[in-house]
């Protein structure tokens, strides 16, 4: 499904999103707190566009995606960072051999996903620090009747107005049995990583989750 959407996944989350996941993303990015001299990675990276903000930073950045697909459009966007094949689930890299690792918008579809945030944490240096940025759902009215009008109304029609229904039906699902913000804080927690924290925004649709390795 991700090869297919590959082509015009940028063009649609700028339209779902407003082009607000831009400013997202640097928030996200400054929750890594990598810089010069670090390394970091971005797993489930499809076009790279958070990987990408890492590396405006000075850190050196992996980005790791299972969808050949969307790496061939981050290689395309930015062809001196490292873009490699990979499933979030069983990383291929050492233990402790990034200062951070960061993902966005893909933790939710992580089959399983305590094994995809432990993975996160292994491959990070006790002291480096692990961020999920991910869409969450609002609770109380009025963002949440907004929510599910726009996911369940809007969004599959914009999707099939893109020629990939299944992909913006499956989106919305994906979104609704995602953890709420508690719950994902306590996964973060399990998979080792201390002072966890989060950050709402976008009126609590957006959540940026952040952690250090123990
Ligand atoms: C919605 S896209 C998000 C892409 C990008 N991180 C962003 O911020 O826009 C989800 C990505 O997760 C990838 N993905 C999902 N599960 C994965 C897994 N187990 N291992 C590697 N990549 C995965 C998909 O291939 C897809 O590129």
């Amino acid at each position: 499904m991700f090869d297919r959407i590959a082509g015009p996944y940028d063009l649609m989350n700028s339209v779902m999103t407003a082009g607000l996941h831009h400013r997202w993303r640097q928030r996200a990015a400054d929750l890594a707190r990598v810089g010069p001299g670090s390394r970091a990675l971005d797993v489930a990276t499809g076009t790279g566009d958070l990987a990408i903000e890492l590396a405006s930073r000075g850190a050196e950045v992996v980005g790791s995606d299972f969808s050949e697909g969307m790496l061939d459009v981050a290689r395309g966007k930015a062809p001196q960072l490292h873009w490699e094949h990979g499933n979030a689930l069983a990383l291929s890299y050492e233990d402790d051999s990034f200062d951070a690792a960061t993902v966005g918008f893909g933790a939710r579809n992580f089959s399983d996903l305590a094994r995809g945030l432990q993975e996160m944490a292994r491959v990070v240096r006790p002291g480096g620090r692990v961020v999920v940025l991910e869409i969450t759902t609002p609770q109380n009215p009025p963002l949440s009747t907004f929510f599910s009008l726009w996911f369940d109304r809007v969004v599959p029609v914009l999707g099939r107005l893109g020629g990939e229904s299944e992909a913006y039906t499956y989106l919305p699902s994906s979104v609704k049995r995602f953890p709420a913000p508690r719950e994902l804080a306590a996964l973060l927690h399990g998979a080792g990583l201390r002072d966890v924290r989060w950050i709402l925004t976008a009126g609590g649709i957006i959540a940026l989750h952040s952690g250090t390795v123990a």
